[in-house]
């Protein structure tokens, strides 16, 4: 098969490397690609997020399936125009999408398909939302819209849920609606199953750590580091997620003519009484993706296929013995405004258990290895215990530099604190 990953992000790195293992891939070519993923495909400049370019590089390169890693893409209609056009593509259409998009839309689709989620209002003028929130104490204030990791504020008193309130609605572009929710307690887990429409495979729990700093402190970011398994929840609690959250909205999809196709991702609070959702995405998680393509003991090329094409079979997938653990790399200023251009050097390798996947890296004019976006690299390494993975990924990390280099030391350490077998 010819395959074309949309994308040039660390999760799509990961995506690319578990693809070009696949005894049924002929070609690989990524686009827009990364410096990482050159080596191990042909990389296309491409305009990701404009429907009619994705289309014709796709023709262009006679391409079996087109796997779309970021969001964008995908709100844009990427996955409709390849559709129209007869291509196989690993993604949602933009109105399966808006289970990402719009939080106002995913609370609409749960309460249809009686999925469990935290208890909410959706407000569509921002005085009544203010009123409300006079009235209650603690909330979350979550502007509808694709909002860049920037839409959701944990307001601890009814004083910050109303600040939240005033500046939310006046960052106005992502939209009048705003949802306030109630503050759910426990253990954050991400759950991806990849479905067909109709059928769905889940992919093992994973961990995201979104705040900068180490124990959680610090502003939250795109992510800083996973962790899969989740030992806090099991192979029953996976199930169980399975039909009671992701079965439910795949047939709400279908039925409300949108079947999802591509990947689900549930991000989930395991509250005492029982696991809530916080949000969908429409995409593979990043920097989960990174993880999960090392605990993944199958091809992933015909599961993306099989997704695509409306031929899945549901069914457990082999998942590698022990853990995976993956810290990411960020430049000076991320999540605020960075330095980019700055050299980095140690990742050649060569590496035993560890992968380094490339996120906001280029190439000099030089050809050196620079910095180039927020996050920059994910350090992962898969092992025989979450404890061996641990010390492999940081083992790798020290290896690896840059000026002004950020990273979490404690990526792990709540699950292995959780009770991971050891
Ligand atoms: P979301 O984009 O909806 O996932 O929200 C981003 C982050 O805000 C989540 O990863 C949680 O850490 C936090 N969050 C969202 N909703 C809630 C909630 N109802 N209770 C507690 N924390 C929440
Ligand atoms: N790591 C969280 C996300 O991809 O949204």
């Amino acid at each position: 098969m010819r395959v074309l990953v949309v994308g040039s992000g660390g999760r799509e790195h990961a995506l690319a490397w578990k693809l070009s293992q696949s005894p049924a891939l002929q070609h690989l070519v990524c686009a827009p690609g990364n410096p990482g993923m050159a080596a191990l495909a042909e990389c296309r400049p491409l305009a990701a997020e404009d429907p009619l370019a994705v289309t014709a590089l796709a023709r262009q390169q006679r391409v079996d399936l087109v796997v779309v890693g970021p969001e964008l893409p995908l709100s844009r209609g990427v996955a409709d125009a390849l559709r129209r056009a007869g291509i196989p593509v690993f993604g949602p259409a933009a109105a399966a999408a808006r289970l990402e998009a719009s939080k106002a839309f995913a609370k609409d689709v749960m309460a249809a398909a009686g999925v469990p989620t935290a208890g909410h209002r959706t407000f569509d003028d921002a005085r009544a939302a203010e009123a409300y929130a006079r009235t209650r104490g603690a909330l979350v204030v979550k502007a509808d819209g694709l909002a860049a990791g920037k839409g959701v504020v944990v307001a601890a008193s009814s004083e910050e849920a109303v600040q939240a309130i005033q500046e939310l609605s006046r960052l106005g572009a992502s939209g009048a609606s705003l949802v306030l929710e109630e503050v759910l307690e426990g253990e954050e887990v991400s759950v991806i199953a990849l479905a067909d429409g109709e059928r769905y495979v889940l992919l093992p729990p994973a961990q995201d750590h979104k705040r900068l700093l180490d124990a959680d402190q610090g502003p939250n970011t795109g992510g800083m580091g996973a962790v899969c398994p989740v030992p806090q929840l099991d192979t029953a609690g996976l199930q169980a997620v399975g039909a009671t959250v992701i079965a439910p909205v795949l047939r709400e999809m279908a039925r409300r003519g949108h079947p999802f196709q591509g990947a689900l991702y549930a991000g989930l609070m395991l509250t005492r009484q029982g696991p809530r959702v916080l949000e969908f995405n429409a995409r593979f998680g990043d920097p989960e993706a990174q993880v999960l393509v090392l605990q993944l003991a199958e091809d992933l090329l015909p599961l993306l296929s099989a997704c695509a094409t409306g031929t899945l079979r549901q069914r457990p997938l082999a998942v590698a013995p022990g853990a995976s653990v993956g810290v990411v790399l960020a430049s000076a200023g991320y999540p605020g405004p960075l330095r980019t251009g700055v050299p980095i050097s140690g990742t050649e390798g060569p590496w035993e258990s560890a992968r380094v996947f490339h996120a906001g890296t280029a190439r000099d004019a030089a050809g050196r290895l620079v910095t180039a976006g927020g996050r920059v690299l994910t350090v992962c390494a898969q092992g025989p215990s979450l404890a061996e993975a641990r010390a492999s990924a940081y083992r790798a990390v020290s290896r690896i530099h840059f000026e002004g280099m950020q990273l979490r030391h404690d990526i792990g350490a709540r699950a292995l604190r959780a009770g991971a077998p050891a």
